[in-house]
């Protein structure tokens, strides 16, 4: 049996959601921005109380991933008006996908990314896409294994400036 498993966040998850979202934001992107930087977008965007406003969002969905029982990574979908960017119509946006470190490469972040592309298709979406920092080629790598592909950038706002993402889409 697979020691890998997947569950909806619940509200009593948040402080975890918290812990992990924080921890693999600074473990993917500390080595290439100000640490002032990294520091205030991790204090504002996986604060408890920001977190929770997301989780009621009714067209955003949260999943943890655990292996072991141990959880070791999440991944976020939005529709409709949660969707940073209103690039396609009908369309599922993957916002984060993040996996802990020491637990890369075990297959957690494909079985994320599976359970993305069953709910696009539960939800009768035609398409799955994401923004990916242009310089983080390991993630785009993994999203172009998977069979998505670039269509264009979009703006992400970071330590007060524009920062470009690749824009990726997987046609449902
Ligand atoms: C990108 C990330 C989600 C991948 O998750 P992971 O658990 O390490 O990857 P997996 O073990 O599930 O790998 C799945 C497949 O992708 C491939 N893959 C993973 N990383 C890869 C890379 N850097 N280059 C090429 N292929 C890669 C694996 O070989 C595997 O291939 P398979 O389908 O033939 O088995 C993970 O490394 C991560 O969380 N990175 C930091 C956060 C991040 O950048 N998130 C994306 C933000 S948009």
């Amino acid at each position: 049996m697979s020691s890998i498993k997947i569950k909806k966040l619940t509200q009593d998850e948040i402080l975890l959601l918290s812990e992990i979202g924080a921890k693999t934001f600074d473990e993917t992107y500390s080595w290439g921005n100000p640490k002032a930087d990294m520091e205030e977008y991790i204090a504002h965007h996986f604060s408890v109380e920001q977190l929770t406003k997301e989780y009621q969002h009714k067209a955003s969905d949260f999943f943890l991933v655990y292996e072991k029982n141990s959880p070791c990574g999440y991944l976020k979908l939005n529709q409709n008006d949660a969707q940073t960017d209103t690039i396609f119509d009908d369309a599922l946006e993957i916002e984060r996908l993040y996996v802990l470190k020491a637990h890369q490469g075990k297959n957690l972040g494909k079985h994320l990314l599976q359970l993305a592309i069953k709910q696009g298709k539960l939800l009768g979406k035609s398409m799955l896409w994401l923004g990916v920092w242009i310089h983080n080629p390991k993630a785009i790598a993994f999203y172009e294994k998977q069979g998505f592909q670039k269509c264009g950038t979009h703006d992400f706002w970071f330590g007060g400036q524009n920062q470009t993402d690749y824009v990726m889409k997987l046609e449902l």
